[in-house]
Order: C-alpha cells, then structure tokens, then sequence
C-alpha cells in the first residue's frame, strides 16, 4: 500500500490540467489515476489529502535567492532556516542560491563555504548557482570545475564595481569558459559605472532619499547593459540568462535576441510586476518619513509606473519573452540593516523579501486573466526546473517525480503581512496585499511539511540538488 494519495483534485501540469488521484509512495510520485480509479481496485493509502476543488500542482522551484547575502556591510536577514521554512509556508519547495566568490578569492572555498552555510539547516531541496565576483586567471580554471559539482549556472555583475564587478574583457573570458562547459551565464545586466557617476552626482545635490535608488539606476543603464550581454554571449556562444529584469527596454533587446534565434533568456520578479518607482520608492510615512522607500530598495530597482514597465513585464511572461518569475529574494531589515543609508540612499543594503509570497503573488496573474493556470505553474517551477537542469524530479506531477507537491486553494485566501509571514523580516514589501488563493498542503520528497499554515517539517530534512546541464536550450 502506498503512504499517501492525493484525491480529487486538479492536477496542473505544463501541459495542461486533468482531474486525478497523484499517489505517492516514500519520496516519489508513483501513479496518476483517473477519478474512481483508486477505489475501483481497492487500493487504499495510509493517508489521504482530499483535494476535491483544489489544484494539485508540482512544488515551487525559487531559481533566484540570496539568503545570509553579505552586502553593504551587513547580511541578508534570513538563514537558510529561516529563509527554507517560509518559502515552504508559500508552495515553493526548491530554492537555487547562490554561492559567493569575491575578487580575490577562491572559487572553491567561496562554494564551500555555502555548503557550510546550507547543509543541515534547510527545510526543503536546495541546489547552487556560482556567483563570480572577481574574473581572474584562477576563478576561469575553477569554473570548469562547477558542473562535476552540481552546479551548472554562474552569475555576472555588470554592476556594483568594487563589489561583484566584471568589466567588458572579464565577462568575455568567463563565457568563452561557460561555453566550453555548458555553464548557463547569468547576468546582472546594469551599467554599474554609469550608475556610480549618476548616484555620486545626486547625493552632491542633497537627493538623498531611496526613491532616487531608482532615478540613478536609469532603464537606459539596464537596456544597454542588456544588450551588451547579449553580444557578449552571442560572439561567444555562451547561452544567456538575464536575472531581475525590469526594464520594458531591456525585455525589448531579450525579445529581438529571441526573434534572432538566439540562447537568450530573462526572468522577472513580482516586484518587478506589482510595484513602483513612485509608489513604493517614493513612499513616505510617519515612522520613517521619505527614508520608507528603502523598503523596497533592490537593483535592478522598481520601474516608474507611469512608463509601463509593469504591464511590459506581464506582458513578456504572456509571450514567452521573459520565461521565469523567481524573487531575488535577499531580505534586510529596517532596522539596523536598511537603516544603514539614511542620508545616502547608495549605502542602503539592496534587496527585497519574497520568497514566500511568489507562488500566491503570480497566482493573481491566472484570478485577473493575465496568465492561464499551466503559465502560472510553468513560470514558478516548470521552466525554471528545465533552465536549471532539474526536471523530472523537480517540476512536474508524473510517476518517478520528486513528491514535491501543493495542494492549492483557489477558494482560499491569503492575507500578507510582516505580522503572519516566516520570514525574517522587521517589515513586509508586500503588507496589505490580499490575494485570492492559498497554500493548504506542501509536500517535500512526500512529506507533509506544510498543513494550512503550520510547520509541519525540519530544519536539515532538504538535501542539495546536484544539477544537470539546462534542459532548457534549443
Ligand atoms: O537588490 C538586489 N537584487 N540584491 C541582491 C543582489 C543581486 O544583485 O541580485
Ligand atoms: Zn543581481
Ligand atoms: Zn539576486
Ligand atoms: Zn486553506
């Protein structure tokens, strides 16, 4: 007999959806069956979760978040604990993180130290992209190390020099590497240089307020970064991927790539589809004054709603121009951490909290017809299990699968709210927002490790992911 059947429900696929009974025996998918099946035959589980007028969709997989980041100074708020446990509380039941080399530092001891940080303290299935920070002779050698480690993508920094900073020459070695080893190049597509000038420039006139985060970081800084990658990978073959696009202009140069035939691929985030240069960064409140915006400071930053990059970026998810919503999230405090930059928006740490939100958030997409609900599971965990060389076991409802599973409510409801989420966070991006739509049960490799908002799990039980190469090539 098995351990668990999920009944009645609707299971979700990229494919399309069909009503049936998802069996699950130890950490694996076993059996779809259709309605009536299981009965007719007498097979009986230990446990049954009635999901009559619930979808049954393949876990979460969050490609994009930095938890323990250190950035300006400080470290992003939540530990692989605490950062594992709300993204479960929110459907997702894999995060890819990513590892940190600095210039100057070995690729190998920066990935080691990830894995001190990670192994034993997650919730849930957990796997690493390489951050390379400081391209040299050295760091080149240990990329074609990565994939024997399971970890097939790295990511570039056009932005932030001094920090993670690659310039024009660098990122042209690293992709004649990433090319020759099938590593998928992440971007983080800003002119960073042009950035400082402009920020530095606005601080000597006294605009020191976050909501100029956003003037300083230009679209036209993150469009021609984006183009300028785009070249890059094409002269040298390399596959491309740009992280946190917000800029309507910047999917424009992924989509002319795409339309070219090109390896090119971009995600977005729901910051990036929600939120606003004026509303958010230009906040203001009785507690902190103009200093609110600094909640919602992130780069590539929050777009002016006036100029349409919202809809833009809705829009791309429709068309296949933007293939993944992950969330970037790297969460810090108000206190003490975003603190840090009042007076001088540029030492404000950068990053916004959404990990366990992004299910829900995207779920709104299929309640206001934006997205069909086989987009919404294929943005949130179909593509980026194929992108990141994880799919069969991760990504989809089929027999031999991962049993990462949710069991989703579309009658539910969700209210956010620094008061009732899991992360660990003074504050909230996302307070007030109400969604249409809730998290009832998530499964982990067949364990219940979320019911209807309690913690069902354990800190240590999710394993790393060795990745394969990306499933998602043409
Ligand atoms: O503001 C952000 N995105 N912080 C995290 C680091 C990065 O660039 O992804
Ligand atoms: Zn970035
Ligand atoms: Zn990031
Ligand atoms: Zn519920």
């Amino acid at each position: 007999m098995p351990d668990l059947i999920i009944s009645g429900g609707t299971v979700v696929n990229a494919t399309g959806t069909a009503e049936a009974d998802v069996v699950i025996d130890g950490e694996k998918i076993v059996a779809l069956l259709a309605p009536g099946v299981a009965g007719s035959v007498g097979l009986v589980a230990d446990r049954t979760i009635d999901a009559s007028g619930k979808y049954v969709v393949p876990g979460g997989v969050d490609a994009h978040t930095h938890m323990e980041l250190p950035f300006g100074g400080t470290a992003a708020s939540d530990t692989f604990e605490t950062g594992t446990i709300a993204a479960a509380h929110g459907g997702t039941t894999t995060i890819v993180d990513f590892a940190v080399q600095r210039y100057g530092e070995r690729v190998q001891d920066g990935l080691e130290a990830w894995h001190k940080r990670a192994d034993g303290n997650c919730a849930i299935d957990y796997a690493f992209h390489q951050i390379i920070g400081g391209v040299d002779a050295d760091s080149l050698a240990a990329m074609r190390s990565l994939v024997d480690e399971g970890i097939t993508s790295y990511k570039l920094f056009m932005a932030y020099p001094g920090v993670f900073y690659a310039d024009d020459a660098q990122i042209l070695k690293a992709m004649q590497v990433a090319r020759d080893e099938g590593l998928l190049t992440m971007m983080h597509a800003e002119n960073g240089p042009a950035i400082d000038v402009l920020a530095e420039q606005l601080v000597a006139q006294g605009k020191t307020d976050p909501y100029f985060h956003g003037v300083a970081r230009a679209w036209q800084l993150e469009e021609e970064a984006t183009h300028r990658a785009i070249m890059l990978a094409d002269l040298t073959g390399a596959p491309l991927y740009v992280v946190h696009v917000s800029a309507k202009q910047a999917v424009a140069q992924i989509a002319t790539a795409r339309d070219a035939g090109k390896n090119v691929f971009g995600e977005t985030c729901p910051q990036y589809l929600y939120l606003s240069l004026e509303e958010q960064l230009g906040a203001s409140s009785e507690e902190y004054g103009a200093f609110e915006g600094a909640k919602w400071v992130c780069s590539t930053p929050l777009r002016a709603r006036a100029e349409g990059h919202q809809d833009a970026m809705w829009q791309a998810l429709r068309t296949n121009d933007l293939q993944v919503v992950s969330t970037d999230h790297c969460p810090f405090c108000m206190k003490d951490q975003k603190e840090l930059g009042r007076g001088d928006f540029r030492a404000i740490p950068n990053g916004i909290g959404t990990v366990e939100h992004r299910m829900d958030l995207l779920y709104q997409g299929v309640v206001t017809g934006r997205l069909s609900l086989e987009r919404w599971v294929e943005l949130t965990s179909v593509t980026p299990a194929r992108m990141f060389g994880m799919y069969g076991s991760k990504g989809v409802i089929q027999p031999g699968a991962d049993a990462d599973v949710v069991v989703y409510d579309p009658a539910g409801h969700t209210s956010i709210g620094a008061a009732t989420h899991h992360m660990n966070m003074d504050h909230s991006a996302w307070e007030g927002f109400e969604i249409d739509g809730h998290v009832d049960v998530v499964l982990s490799r067949g364990q219940v490790v979320v019911d209807d908002g309690v913690f069902h799990g354990r800190a240590g039980y999710g394993r790393f992911v060795k990745r394969g190469l990306s499933q998602y090539l043409v």
